[in-house]
């Protein structure tokens, strides 16, 4: 493994773990869960990607259309006719390494796709996936180490994690909205 994604990976390793158990709190076999975990990730998403996209990423990684998940995600929203949530805010960065940083994570919350559309499946509820199984069978992940490895090495470091920490942020902000939103009130 390249030195600075172990790095990175263990530098950002304490939120992954927090977004991780944030959002296996929605069952997704439960049409219900499902669909606050769709406005979680829409609420982070559409707005990191918008941000992304007013700085230089389609220059930083060669097939970034190839990755943009925003229009998968508003049709499987517009399918079980959810509201669109409020986009949390997120202003572009000034360097590199930010952007870098969070597409890190982006690509990331890809890994777990296929399990998790199994989840949705297995309840049976025939919910629309475009979002969780966008690019399946295409070695998106792969891909992007090697653009990673190949042309990030040389950027901030500091920027580098700033971007992880700010995207990471807003998926787990996002989460902790939908499931306090959801939480029945203490006796
Ligand atoms: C149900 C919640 C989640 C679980 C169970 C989970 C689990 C995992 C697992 C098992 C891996 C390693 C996969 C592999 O190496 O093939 C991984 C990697 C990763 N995940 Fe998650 N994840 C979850 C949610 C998320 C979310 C919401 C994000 C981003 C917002 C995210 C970002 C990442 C990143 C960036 C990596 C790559 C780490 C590396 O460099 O290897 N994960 N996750």
């Amino acid at each position: 493994m390249s030195s600075l994604r172990q790095w990175l990976r263990d530098a950002s390793a304490p939120l992954h773990q927090r977004v991780d158990t944030a959002f296996s709190r929605f069952d997704l076999s439960e049409r219900h869960d499902y669909e606050l975990f769709l406005r979680a990730h829409a609420a982070a998403l559409f707005a990191l990607e918008t941000a992304l996209e007013q700085g230089p990423i389609a220059q930083l990684l060669n097939d970034w259309p190839e990755r943009r998940r925003s229009a998968a995600l508003r049709q499987d929203l517009q399918a079980l006719q959810i509201a669109l949530p409020a986009a949390l805010s997120v202003q572009p960065g000034s360097d590199e390494g930010w952007y870098w940083g969070v597409v890190y994570v982006l690509e990331g919350s890809r890994l777990g796709g296929r399990v998790l559309s199994q989840r949705v499946r297995a309840g049976g509820s025939g919910s629309p996936l475009h979002y969780l199984a966008h690019g399946e069978g295409i070695p998106l992940w792969p891909r992007f180490l090697a653009q990673f490895e190949q042309r990030a090495t040389r950027v901030d470091r500091g920027q580098l994690l700033l971007g992880t920490q700010l995207a990471f942020g807003r998926f787990l902000r996002a989460a902790e909205y939908e499931l306090q939103a959801t939480a029945s009130p203490s006796p």
